[in-house]
């Protein structure tokens, strides 16, 4: 039997709340993350850094800004999309997020995930990658090649700092926004067809990655 999905207020609430892990006592806010509620596509980051930490909001600082150019590289506004990170509270010093934070934070996403039910998950950088794929492959094998975990298209990029430390990386990361909004307006493209036809399943060109598992069934479908 499926669970119900929580309403998205609901588990924000759950989240402003939180005293799971030590990352709550360092906290201004939570960043519950922001969007349309009813998206195409959700965004999973890595954690929220300075700015996020004071303003509530994911992606408000340079990588934010840059990840807005590159929404606007696949055709999409902050307003389609749904932006989430794996932590919701800032890790002190932006240092990376630690296993038993992610353990104690990601039930959040999943049922973000779950009552949100996008079509695609774009996941950036390693964590929010490794997480929602359950792999140890990294992003630079698997940024830009489609995945499925679950039910849900997976669409592992660089995240969008990594460019801003690299500047060899923008290239990639526009590629992969660029591939984004063509699997975004194929899919359209496919719905508006006869049932008959069909574009070509990107998902199993890539399978033979064989890298991810996808989400335990009971927890996210
Ligand atoms: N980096 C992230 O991964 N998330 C944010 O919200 C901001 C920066």
């Amino acid at each position: 039997m499926h669970k119900p999905h929580i309403p998205l207020d609901q588990i924000k609430a759950e989240v402003d709340s939180c005293h799971r892990c030590p990352l709550c006592e360092g906290r201004t806010q939570t960043v519950f993350g922001a969007g349309n509620p009813n998206a195409r596509v959700l965004i999973v980051g890595e954690a929220p850094g300075k700015n996020e930490d004071l303003q509530g909001v994911p992606f408000v600082g340079a990588a934010g800004k840059y990840l807005d150019e590159l929404l606007g590289v696949a055709g999409l506004k902050r307003e389609d999309v749904f932006i989430a990170n794996v932590l919701k509270c800032r890790p002190p010093g932006n240092r990376d997020p630690r296993i038993e934070e992610i353990e104690c934070c990601t039930p959040y996403l999943r049922e973000q995930t779950r009552t949100i039910d996008p079509e695609y998950i774009v996941t950036l950088g390693n964590f929010a990658t490794k997480f929602i794929l359950k792999t140890e492959v990294g992003i630079t094998r698997l940024h830009g090649k489609l995945q499925q975990a679950g039910k849900f298209k997976v669409f592992p990029i660089f995240h969008p700092a990594a460019a801003l430390y690299d500047g060899s990386k923008r290239v990639a990361l526009e590629d992969d926004f660029t591939t984004l909004g063509e699997l975004l307006r194929a899919g359209r493209e496919q719905d508006a067809q006869p049932a008959a036809s069909s574009t070509p399943d990107a998902v199993s060109a890539t399978a033979e990655e064989g890298a991810h598992r996808g989400f335990e069934q009971e927890s996210l479908l």
